[in-house]
């Protein structure tokens, strides 16, 4: 495969065409915040937390969803980039309702994670206390939109590596929300397998086992990525 330079946080890299930013950062330890992307399925540039800074571009973009080109000049790590990384886990939090103290993900959530990483210690936002249900009608899963924070990880799992199509996505805005089949309870969806993937996939605590209970949620996301690559390989 052909090479190129680039220079990420003064670092000169020679790396393979083709690559996303956020590959290539991950691949030299540069750190990018992310909740959107999980390896292995396609990047949509939904959460805007992998924002970088491009010389010669006034826009920020999302490194999951960009390719690196031939002597592009990238910083990850500025005041700009701080700013908004900060706005947008406010805003996270200000969206849907999440009371960590009582929830199954807690002390093991990516987006309690992010909170910590990017400081949060009170949010600029009013909160939108928006009334979401919870869906429990399935025998063994539970889903909760009140800590779902749109990501669609569940969808594309769903769809990319299940092949069963079970979840989408309904409405815009505030009013925007997962659902199963055409938006029916998840217990009666006729394409769900029942397979769990969605559950490792999220990154919050907004799909969990029925068995568990407060900060007693173990997913393992890598699980995922492992089972991609391994299908890649034929195994
Ligand atoms: S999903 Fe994460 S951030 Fe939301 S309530 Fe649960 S632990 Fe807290
Ligand atoms: S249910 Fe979980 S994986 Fe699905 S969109 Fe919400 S937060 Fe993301
Ligand atoms: S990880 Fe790039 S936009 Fe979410």
């Amino acid at each position: 495969m052909a090479k190129i330079l680039v220079y990420i946080d003064e670092k000169k890299l020679e790396v393979d065409t083709g690559k996303s930013i956020l590959e290539v950062c991950r691949e030299n330890d540069i750190e990018i915040l992310t909740m959107c992307h999980l390896k292995g399925i396609t990047d949509i540039g939904a959460c805007r937390l992998c924002l970088v800074e491009i010389e010669g571009s006034n826009k920020l973009l999302s490194a999951c969803t960009t390719k690196v080109v031939a002597n592009m000049v990238v910083h990850t790590q500025t005041e700009r980039i701080k700013k908004y990384q900060r706005i947008t886990t406010e805003l996270f939090f200000a969206e849907r309702n999440h009371v960590c103290s009582v929830c199954v993900a807690n002390g093991k959530c990516e987006l309690q994670n992010l909170g910590y990483k990017v400081e949060l210690d009170h949010i600029r936002y009013p909160f939108l206390f928006p009334q979401c249900n919870v869906d429990t009608s399935h025998a063994w899963y539970v889903l909760d939109h009140n800590r779902c924070i749109m990501c669609t990880r569940c969808v594309r799992v769903c769809g990319e590596v299940e092949g069963a199509f079970n979840w989408d996505v309904m409405n815009r805005g505030n009013q925007v929300r997962i659902i199963s089949d055409f938006n029916t309870p998840w217990g009666e969806s006729e394409t769900c397998t029942s397979c769990g993937k969605c559950l490792h996939a999220c990154p919050t605590g907004a799909i969990w086992p029925k068995a568990i209970v407060q900060g007693q949620l173990n997913k393992n996301p890598g699980m995922i990525t492992e089972l991609i690559a391994k299908r890649k390989m034929g195994l």
